[in-house]
């Protein structure tokens, strides 16, 4: 039968392969190549690759990467079929994040196309080989590896090159004068390394250099005067390079910049350079370059301006008008010694753009009232103790302290007997925050990060096994400087503990332990740490550090400033990451109290009088008086609760007396005001009515709940308010309502969601929702995803709230409520039904938030007829007719990425699928929104629990438990099982697997 039976077979294999080589779009690597890939991966350290299954893309518009193209994936190939055998050729090479740790592959040669490589962020060793002497290169980034040694000469062989980049690596050594010969090339990225000695004369021949950027070495020497030959750049950045000043008055040639960043020169000083010429300019940065005397006039003209930080020089005279910039976002003039008045343009209250004039020589006489975003801290001249703004002048000192304890960026923790306050201002790029008697100053933004809100506080990503691990949790980051200070001192000696742990850096064999942070450290103004290390000082990372200095209090004032000057990596573990970071500041007297014999008396007394209280209690309880009651606070108490208490005065202040003009809407159980604090802060405050158990129970949850939970995407809790019958929650404010409020207001007026923005929203929620399934300490069913519960800030990033109804997962949960709780129209159906609930039901509670942001319209409002019931029926009937794009919101006209769209499509119907095992995991969903999965179009499965066809492999596909470790390195095979799964799928694979089942 068998002998029958395999000829049979073996033909049909035969045709398929046929099939295969001949359906257009899938042509086949050339067998030299594919072997030269084998060896590739080998030297690489690359396991999971089988380059059979590969199928090497080879869509026309990867054929010619330009400069800037940013690969669609990760980990791929990209072929040019066009030659006339149909046989393809490899043309780039991406393999991004893949933590490889082998050695860049000698190999590479052997791709005799290849023009584009890409192996960022990887763990790669050792130097280049010199074969590649010989490869035709035109794009070449190794960017954040463990590569070192020289860099080699032979690099200048590789003519073709016009993008280069090693940024963050371990090369030593001067540059090589052989890179002189690369004279195509436009972009040259060494910054990040350990180079030393001068730039040689040659890299003039590099005469189409746009992109220049030296950061973080060794260099020695004057800034190199090459500009009259690099007259085309358009970026250059020179931060921490070890070059001298002062900036060569050549600059003024380069007119064609759109960025200049210069910081941290050693040595000459010099007057503002000429900058008149670069009319283009966008981001501007003089940072600590010794400038002196007036900043210039001409940066009036530089329209396109958005970011301007002349920080840390010595800059006097008036602050120019810059009323004229309409694009300036951010203005930082931090520690110069400006004069005169604030002009009028910044103090003006619409102006919410930040503005960092702390530690300047301005007139008292023009502080403004307060403003967010506005740092005013030690602005004025005249003010010996403190020059704080206006807003502080309230505020004297109650009584003198003799301590401060802080948890930087983190709540309040009692460690021994030690109480450290709550500390979790999300501050930002100008904050000035204060307290009664201590604060900060936070001046810089992150460059080349896209804001998010939460870049000023790291969280631990790891378990922290030291001693004392709760101060370590979070931590403050700072872009450039952050000031600690405290006031009210006693004065005279003090004790300094400040508390450090890498806590974001990791030491695995992958590019999250590439990163190397390094800052200052200045007590009352004075240097005591420089070039500080923390991984290098515990040594290790999640280790604590405690660095403890002597200080001495003359005018009740103790400043502590940890300042960033340039040095180490910014691109590792991910963009955006340096500075300082600081775990916790204890500062204590050094000297004995005014009247220590009577204190001991009082403390005497007090014990006795406890010790009588709790005997009274004692017999009371013993005679059953008390037992049985449980009360609130209790209740509260049992949550380990430890956010911030606002009083109900504060509260009241803050909302005008809960003034019906402030109020933002009608929670289902209590109102929701709008508020600001007086340090500024706007709030919104849900009052609970007190009455309804109901309400208690659900403040109870809330605050537990979030107040452990902190993600960019989750509504942030500042604190809460319990006195007497009032429970009020304190919430950061969110300025655009929620996404109900934005999707489905009225026609006009409100704020019309663009695309990009839809997309945005819906992978924030996911992520948020991700975050607490499976990311967070504590996993959470939120139960109730719907849009209402979602926020939107000022720049629309998504924020999910509510946790009213949510529950923990606990061990032993049988997952069966007996009480359901959610919104009909959101409600997965097993919980609808039966109460069945998992995580599972808030994936399908997304996937319908999902379509209303498509779609723009309500799921439980929306009837095209009286054929459906709702916007989800009208989605599946579309999805029969293979009309998917239908659903789009007509609002966005043709203005919308498609591809992106059918993506959210795709997602929102597998998310919704009736049966929960069907339904994706949202870490999943967050890499298939971001195209990182291949989505595949399921067919619905017919009954909730049906054993379905493809059920085992989805299983698997999806991680029903178990999330993959790195879902991108995995995307390659996942795709390829995606495409068995699929009914709709017609790749050669899935004929061959149906045709073995029979
Ligand atoms: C680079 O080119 C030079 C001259 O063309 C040649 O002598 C040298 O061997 C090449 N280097 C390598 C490593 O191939």
């Amino acid at each position: 039968m068998a002998r029958l039976v395999l000829p049979y077979i073996s033909f049909i294999v035969f045709l398929l392969l046929m099939c295969m080589a001949t359906q257009p779009g899938t042509g086949t690597i050339h067998s030299d190549e594919v072997k030269a890939l084998g060896e590739i991966a080998e030297q690489l350290g690359k396991k999971d690759w089988n380059i059979n299954v590969e199928q090497c893309k080879n869509d026309l518009s990867w054929l010619t990467p330009k400069l800037d193209w940013k690969p669609p994936y990760n980990n791929s190939l990209f072929c040019d079929c066009s030659y006339p055998d149909s046989v393809c050729h490899v043309v780039a090479l991406v393999l991004k994040g893949q933590d490889l740790d082998g050695k860049l592959p000698r190999s590479l040669v052997k791709l005799h196309y290849l023009t584009y490589l890409n192996l960022n962020r990887n763990f790669l060793s050792g130097n280049i080989p010199h074969e590649w002497a010989s490869t035709k290169l035109e794009f070449l980034t190794l960017s954040v590896n463990n590569l070192s040694g020289p860099i080699p000469g032979f690099l200048g062989n590789i003519t073709a090159l016009r993008y280069m980049s090693i940024e963050n690596n371990l090369f030593s050594g001067m540059v090589p004068l052989e890179l002189g010969k690369l004279v195509s090339l436009e972009n040259l990225i060494l910054s990040a390394n350990n180079l030393s000695g001068e730039l040689p004369f040659a890299l003039t021949k590099l005469t189409k250099l746009t992109e220049l950027r030296i950061s973080s070495n060794n260099f020695t020497g004057r800034i190199p005067d090459f500009f009259r030959s690099w007259k085309q750049l358009e970026k250059l950045e020179i931060q921490a390079s070890g070059f001298e000043g002062p900036i060569p008055s050549n600059i003024s040639i380069l007119s064609n910049l759109t960025e200049l960043r210069i910081s941290d020169l050693v040595g000459g000083g010099s007057k503002f350079p000429n900058l008149s010429s670069m009319k283009g300019m966008e981001r501007l940065m003089l940072k600590s370059c010794n400038i002196s005397g007036p900043i210039t006039e001409s940066i009036s003209d530089m329209t396109q301006l958005q970011t301007l930080d002349l920080s840390f020089n010595r800059l006097d005279g008036k602050i120019p008008d810059f009323h004229g910039l309409s694009r300036l976002k951010y203005l930082f003039l931090t520690s110069n010694l400006l004069t005169g008045p604030i002009p009028e343009w910044i103090k003006d209250k619409d102006n919410t753009h930040p503005v960092d004039l702390s530690y300047n020589n301005l007139s008292e006489r023009s502080a403004p009232s307060c403003r967010d975003n506005l740092n005013l801290f030690k602005s004025f001249s005249g003010m010996d103790n403190l020059s704080l703004s206006e807003c502080l002048k309230d505020s004297p000192c109650s009584k003198d302290y003799y301590e401060v304890h802080i948890n930087c960026g983190g709540k309040a923790k009692t460690v021994g007997n030690i109480k450290y306050e709550a500390d979790y201002h999300p501050a930002g790029p100008a904050s000035f925050v204060w307290k009664e008697n201590w604060g900060f100053s936070s001046s810089g933004r992150f460059w080349d990060l896209n804001t998010t809100g939460n870049d000023y506080v790291a969280n631990n990503v790891s378990i922290l096994k030291m001693n004392e691990s709760e101060l370590y949790t979070s931590a403050r980051l700072s872009p450039l400087s952050i000031t600690y200070y405290a006031r009210c001192l006693a004065n005279g000696p003090y004790k300094l503990k400040l508390h450090f742990a890498e806590i974001v850096i990791r030491d695995n064999r992958s590019f999250y332990s590439l990163g190397r942070r390094i800052f200052d450290i200045y007590v009352q103004e004075k240097l005591v740490l420089e070039d500080f290390d923390i991984e290098n000082a515990a040594p290790g990372v999640d280790k604590a550090v405690v660095k403890e200095y002597k200080a001495n209090v003359t005018n009740n004032v103790l400043m502590i400033r940890f300042f960033w000057a340039g040095k180490g990596t910014t691109d590792a573990p991910k963009r955006g990451n340096y500075g300082p970071l600081i775990s916790a500041i204890s500062v204590e007297n050094d000297f004995s109290l005014p009247n220590d014999g009577k204190m001991k008396i009082v403390v005497g007394a007090v014990v006795v009088v406890l010790l009588l209280i709790f005997m009274i209690l004692g017999i009371l309880w013993w005679k059953g008086c008390l037992g049985g009651r449980k009360s609130r606070e209790n209740e509260l108490k049992g949550l380990d609760l430890q956010t911030g208490f606002f009083t109900y005065r504060q509260i009241k202040a803050a909302t005008d007396n809960f003034n019906a003009a402030n109020k933002l809407g009608e929670g289902g159980f209590g109102s929701v005001y709008k508020g600001i604090l007086s340090d500024g802060t706007v709030i919104a405050v849900k009052q609970l009515s007190s009455k309804s158990r109901q309400g208690s129970r659900e403040f109870v949850n809330e605050i537990g709940m979030i107040s452990g939970l902190q993600h960019p995407n989750l509504v942030r809790l500042y604190g809460c308010c319990i006195e007497g019958k009032q429970l009020l929650l304190v919430y950061e404010y969110m300025e655009n309502n929620s996404l109900a409020h934005v999707l489905f207001g009225p026609a006009n007026g409100w704020l019309k969601l663009d695309w990009p923005a839809r997309q945005k929203i819906c992978a924030g929620i996911a992520k948020g929702l991700a975050f607490l399934h499976e990311e967070s300490t504590l996993k959470i069913v939120h139960r109730d995803i719907k849009s209402t519960n979602v926020l939107l800030d000022r720049d629309l990033n998504p924020k999910i709230s509510d946790f009213g109804l949510a529950k923990l997962d606990e061990e032993e949960n049988t997952h069966i409520s007996t009480r359901i709780a959610g919104t009909i129209g959101y409600m997965a159906p097993e919980y609808a039904l039966w109460g069945h609930l998992t995580y599972k039901a808030d994936v399908y509670s997304f996937g319908v938030v999902a379509l209303e942001i498509i779609a723009g319209k309500n799921n439980m409002k929306y009837r095209p007829n009286q054929n459906f019931v709702c916007l989800l029926d009208w989605a599946i009937v579309l999805q029969q007719r293979g009309d998917l794009m239908e659903l789009v919101d007509p609002e966005l006209g043709s203005d919308f990425s498609k591809e992106e769209a059918l993506r959210m499509i795709k997602v929102a119907l597998l998310c919704t699928n009736p049966s929960p095992v069907l339904r994706p995991v949202m870490t999943a969903v967050v890499n298939m929104l971001e195209g990182r999965i291949v989505i595949d179009e399921l067919t619905r499965g017919p009954s909730i629990y049906g054993n379905e066809w493809g059920f085992e492999a989805l299983r698997d596909q999806y991680g029903e438990s178990s999330r993959p470790k790195s879902m991108e390195s995995q995307s390659l095979t996942q795709s390829s099982n995606a495409t068995w799964i699929g009914s709709s799928s017609t790749s050669a694979h899935n004929i061959y697997s149906t045709n073995q089942n029979e």
